[in-house]
């Protein structure tokens, strides 16, 4: 029986919006006989919190173009109600169903657990897109996408006309990219009249939605969380870290079995406590059971963050303590994800926050307090499968009294990004275009440096270049570089250094041999932009030789699916890939000189005093001590402000102050710059260049 035969078959059944839906043989997007896992799974699926409400929710949906559900995380939310939809048969022909996740850990793991659910093959009827990756077919009427995919969709397709139901999952976080699609569906439900938003949410902020879209009704699902008992410190911790690790100990020789859920703040500092924790445990030796530590934030690579899922090891024999597995999460696990087993979380307190400061233009990563919101949320964790227990590593006073409160993304971030997709939307009001408007000193920012790039003209209108670069799903400054590279014949170069950095961290740094794993970086010839290039490169190299060069073969092959993808872009546009001539000594130059047409804001001066200074915001940085520079040349471009312990200044290059007032004289226009030793050093390179002119002129 043909797909499309079964799928009529299915209406007829179901009968309209609110009819219960009633289990077939036959599965009614493949035409094949269901499995039995299928009626397994499906159990499982009606004992969750929304199939009570299931006719309710889509009779609201039947009757009104925009409908807020909340509930708490756990109650099937992001699985159940896009399967609703597609049920109650509010699709036509050729329309699809968009539910959006905030991550791409969460769009991969709900789009694979919902085709299980379906009984269908993932990447066909259901599917999902994250940057730069499309697991989705012609078949697909199910698309999980991150936020950020769904805007590129509205590029090409600014009705989204390829959607009849949009589905806004994990609304209370309030990514920047979220309150861009709560701007921009309003615009849309205007002009489509036939199109419905479902907006769901974990916390009762919703209500704020409410008036956005209208007076939308709001519908609230029971939880179903089992109790978490909740411990607080005496004293407050001193070192978060190690009493987090000292914790895992204590449930892992004390607790029942279950698994347990960490929230840390980064990358590195992940990493640094799953070693510790695995040594730990290991000294105890066979008085305890097998654990299996794993760590997950958004730069790991994909593979890595699904082990996740994996279920706790076996004990290591018959009568032996149960094994338990322990997750060490960014707060990338606090709401949108579902990790099965967990029963203890231990929560510090603290998460890593992008924070743009206007005044001096830096976006810096931030080890901030969390929200009470967040709090919660990181305890429900426990209570997902099983009565659970969460260890709060701070005192009771200061969850009640020291907590700060949850700002959206967007009242916190650079907006470059963010307005050259508006603009390429075809949204000029930015004024009355939030729900939360972002402060006018950020949107002025954002206006400027796409001037500057050349995005935007005078006015403010997108231009013909400002289009090109919106195509790429990286930065404006990337775009730009990549976009111009060809102009410095060596777009094949900045290609593979614009993957590396879109990619998760390739080079590997194990502790017992940081200095062999430095040497290998430094390699490369005088830049860590260029040790990208030179990375990418190698790809097709044997693993030995990732080894021996301290390279990670997933990061590599995650950087080469980017740049792939990259190139696909760069074709579709007509943009030329070509190499300058390896031998030429003016190979690194051109590569250089490309890096500096994108990143000339982002520039660096060596001042008499040893310090780095950054230019016009004259702020005192120093090179993070990753870099793989042998000496302090006098100028560099850096591709990120860090703000820890000092400011540093990561990945960067040096270039030759000609090359600034070459490439980019507009914002090297000495008459609107502030007194400082670079600005001597520009002003005298200036008049070299009028007399050398004069010179050149008179000879004539
Ligand atoms: O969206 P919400 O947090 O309300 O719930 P959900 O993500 O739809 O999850 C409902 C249930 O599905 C969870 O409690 C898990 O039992 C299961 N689930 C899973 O096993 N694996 C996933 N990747 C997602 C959900």
């Amino acid at each position: 029986m043909s797909t499309e035969k079964r799928r009529e078959d299915n209406s007829a059944h179901t009968g309209g919006a609110t009819a219960p839906l009633l289990p077939e043989v036959f599965n009614p997007w493949t035409g094949w006989k269901y499995s039995q896992r299928y009626f397994e799974m499906l159990d499982k699926r009606k004992a969750l919190p929304v199939w009570e409400k299931r006719c309710k929710f889509l009779r609201y949906l039947h009757d009104n173009q925009t409908v807020i559900l909340v509930g708490e995380a756990g109650s099937g939310k992001s699985t159940q109600i896009p399967q609703f939809v597609l049920e109650a048969n509010f699709l036509k022909k050729h329309s699809m169903v968009a539910c959006t996740q905030p991550n791409r850990v969460a769009a991969m793991s709900v789009s694979r657990r919902v085709a299980e659910e379906m009984d269908v093959t993932i990447g066909e009827e259901v599917g999902y897109s994250i940057p730069f990756e499309d697991c989705s077919s012609p078949k697909t009427i199910l698309k999980y996408l991150t936020e950020c995919m769904l805007l590129r969709e509205a590029m090409a397709d600014p009705l989204l006309e390829r959607y009849k139901v949009i589905i806004l999952d994990e609304a209370h976080e309030r990514t920047l990219d979220m309150d861009v699609l709560f701007g921009f569906l309003k615009v849309v439900l205007r002009n489509r009249p036939d199109l419905k938003l479902v907006i769901m949410s974990a916390t009762l902020e919703a209500e704020n939605f409410q008036e956005w879209f209208n007076g939308a009704p709001l519908m609230k699902v029971p939880g179903r969380l089992h109790p978490v008992e909740i411990f607080y410190t005496v004293h407050p911790e001193r070192d978060y870290l190690e009493a987090a690790i000292r914790t895992v100990v204590h449930i892992h020789t004390r607790e029942p079995p279950g698994g347990i859920l960490v929230f840390l703040t980064g990358e590195e500092e992940i990493e640094d406590a799953c070693r510790k924790i695995t040594k730990e445990i290991c000294n105890l030796g066979d008085q305890v059971g097998p654990t299996k530590v794993f760590p997950l934030y958004s730069s790991l690579p994909p593979a890595m963050q699904q082990e996740i899922f994996q279920p706790s090891p076996a004990p290591l024999n018959e009568d032996g303590s149960p094994g338990r597995k322990i997750v060490v999460s960014t707060n990338i696990a606090e709401t949108s994800l579902t990790i099965d087993g967990i029963v203890y979380v231990i929560d510090p307190g603290f998460s890593e926050q992008y924070v743009y400061n206007p005044r001096i233009r830096v976006d810096s990563l931030l080890v901030s307090p969390i929200s009470k919101a967040s709090a919660h949320q990181r305890s429900g964790h426990a209570g997902r499968t099983q009565p659970g227990k969460c260890f709060r590593l701070y005192t009771e006073r200061s969850f009640n009294n020291d907590l700060p409160q949850k700002y959206p993304e967007i009242l916190r971030s650079n907006l470059a990004t963010t307005v050259l997709t508006l603009k390429k939307l075809g949204i000029d009001d930015l004024v009355h275009f939030f729900l939360d408007p972002p402060a006018p000193e950020t949107l002025m920012r954002a206006l400027e440096v796409l001037h500057y790039l050349g995005a935007l003209d005078d006015d403010g209108n997108l231009t013909k270049l400002g289009e090109i670069m919106s195509e790429f799903p990286l930065d404006p400054q990337m775009s730009k570089m990549l976009v111009v590279s060809a102009e410095f014949n060596c777009s094949n170069e900045i290609l593979s250094i614009s993957a590396m950095l879109s990619a998760p961290n390739c080079f590997v740094r194990p502790k017992e041999a940081k200095t062999a794993a430095d040497e290998a970086k430094a390699r490369s010839p005088s830049a860590c932009h260029i040790s990208y290039k030179v990375a990418v490169l190698t790809t097709d190299e044997d693993l030995s030789w990732c080894l021996e060069n301290f390279l990670d073969e997933r990061a590599l092959k995650a950087a080469d699916d980017v740049r792939q993808q990259l190139v696909r872009i760069m074709a579709r546009l007509n943009l030329r890939l070509c190499s300058p001539d390896f031998n030429s000594p003016d190979y690194y130059v051109n590569i250089r000189k490309a890096l500096l047409a994108g990143y000339f804001t982002q520039v660096a001066h060596l001042e008499r005093t040893g310090h780095y200074l950054t230019m016009k915001e004259t702020q005192v940085v120093h090179l993070h001590p990753s870099n793989c520079l042998e000496h302090k040349p006098e100028w560099v471009i850096y591709n990120e402000y860090v703000l820890t312990s000092r400011d540093f200044i990561r990945t960067v290059t040096d270039i030759r102050g000609e090359w600034l007032i070459d490439i980019a004289p507009h914002y090297y226009d000495l008459s609107n710059f502030p007194s400082c030793e670079a600005e001597r050093v520009l002003r005298r390179l200036y008049r070299k260049r009028e007399k050398d002119k004069q010179d050149t002129k008179n000879r004539k």
